[in-house]
């Protein structure tokens, strides 16, 4: 059997994962009151059978009114862990590792999933005033309401107590969703952020690292944790490289074992170079400038090209999402495509 990168393990902290092809947390918008259902099970589990090393549930949000939509999932009681609980011990069986997401969506709050259509749900609809760091919305949603102190501490406690009630639930890994213009990143970003508190200036990650020490000090020693980035928000002015790997440092130093590197979503005019893998060499940079694990994601959609990121030192696992949505079995499929033997689920051996 050929040695790959894709396919060695990897051990962070007391969870080994079987291989380093994982799936990108992905919002479905196919909860009702933020539970899981059985299409959550049964999505969760065939990407275990389909041989990914890790499922990363999507983004949940921490409390009700920090959910994208609402049609995402939560975990706001203990109720909502109860709900996931299903999903996650089915994926365990079938070898894979299950994480989940949590995520505050800030002004980004309220909006229309994708198959109900464009803008915000109004109030008499069943939307509510998102949470922003000042009024100032995102192009198309509503207007937020500027966050107090008292706000920001609910949100802190909010993503603990979520992260409790993931734990209860089985899951094998947390990751904090800092990324894509929502909650974190919005105070992160000083295209967003033009607070004068504590909170903005210097203050801009004082949100990202007191929700990095409330969710580390909620879960076991022995559970991995990471964080999503988006490690630039391609504006000049904008946040940056540079930003993410001071914030990548401080991270570390705050309890996170794996900076999952992402970029965009501040703002809506950013020209983004999207291209096959173009967000690789920011994992890149962030692994080898601060010293931490990394995960790659975006367009890497053939084995080959998870295999290049791996050995060239890139990052320390590949996040799929659309290639996985197009093809559940795409561990397997990427197993052969580099000359491993594919990891068959037992009932499927058959020939
Ligand atoms: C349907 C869909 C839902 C997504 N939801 C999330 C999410 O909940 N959290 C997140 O961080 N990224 C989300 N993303 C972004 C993906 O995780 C991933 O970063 C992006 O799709 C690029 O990877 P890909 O080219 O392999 O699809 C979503 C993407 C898709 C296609």
């Amino acid at each position: 059997m050929v040695a790959t990168h894709v396919f060695s393990p990897l051990s962070i902290r007391s969870v080994t994962f079987r291989n380093r092809l994982w799936v990108s947390p992905m919002c479905m918008y196919s909860c009702t009151d933020g539970f899981a259902n059985e299409f959550h099970r049964v999505h969760t589990g065939q990407y275990a059978l389909g041989g990914a090393g890790l499922v990363m549930m999507e983004a949940t949000g921490v409390v009700p009114e920090g959910r994208i939509t609402a049609d995402c999932m939560g975990l706001w009681s203990d109720a909502h862990a109860e709900s996931l609980a299903p999903a996650v011990a089915f994926a365990q069986t079938q070898g894979a590792r299950v994480g989940i997401q949590l995520a505050h969506a800030g002004r980004k709050a309220s909006a229309n999933a994708p198959h109900r259509g464009p803008g915000f749900v109004s109030a008499a609809d069943g939307g509510w005033t998102p949470l922003g760091p000042t009024e100032e919305p995102f192009r198309g949603l509503a207007g937020p309401r500027a966050a107090t102190a008292a706000d920001l501490e609910a949100v802190v406690a909010g993503f603990a107590a979520a992260a409790r009630r993931a734990v209860s639930a089985g899951f094998d890994v947390i990751e904090v969703h800092g990324a894509h213009g929502y909650l974190l990143h919005q105070f992160a970003s000083p295209l967003v952020n033009t607070r004068t508190d504590a909170w903005g200036g210097a203050g801009r990650t004082k949100l990202a690292l007191d929700v990095a020490d409330a969710v580390r000090s909620a879960i076991p020693d022995s559970m991995p944790l990471f964080y999503r980035v988006s490690a630039t928000d391609w504006v000049d002015g904008g946040w940056s490289v540079d930003d993410t790997v001071e914030l990548s440092v401080a991270l570390r130093a705050h309890g996170v074992d794996l900076i999952d590197v992402s970029s965009g979503g501040a703002v809506p005019d950013a020209a983004i170079p999207v291209a096959p893998g173009y967000q690789v060499p920011l994992a890149k940079q962030v692994r080898e400038r601060a010293g931490v694990l990394t995960s790659a994601v975006g367009l890497i959609d053939e084995a080959a090209a998870a295999e290049q990121v791996l050995a060239s030192g890139a990052a320390d696992a590949v996040m799929m999402g659309r290639r996985w949505l197009r093809d559940p079995y795409s561990g397997v499929h990427f197993a052969d495509a580099l000359g491993v033997d594919a990891p068959w689920p037992r009932q499927y051996a058959r020939r």
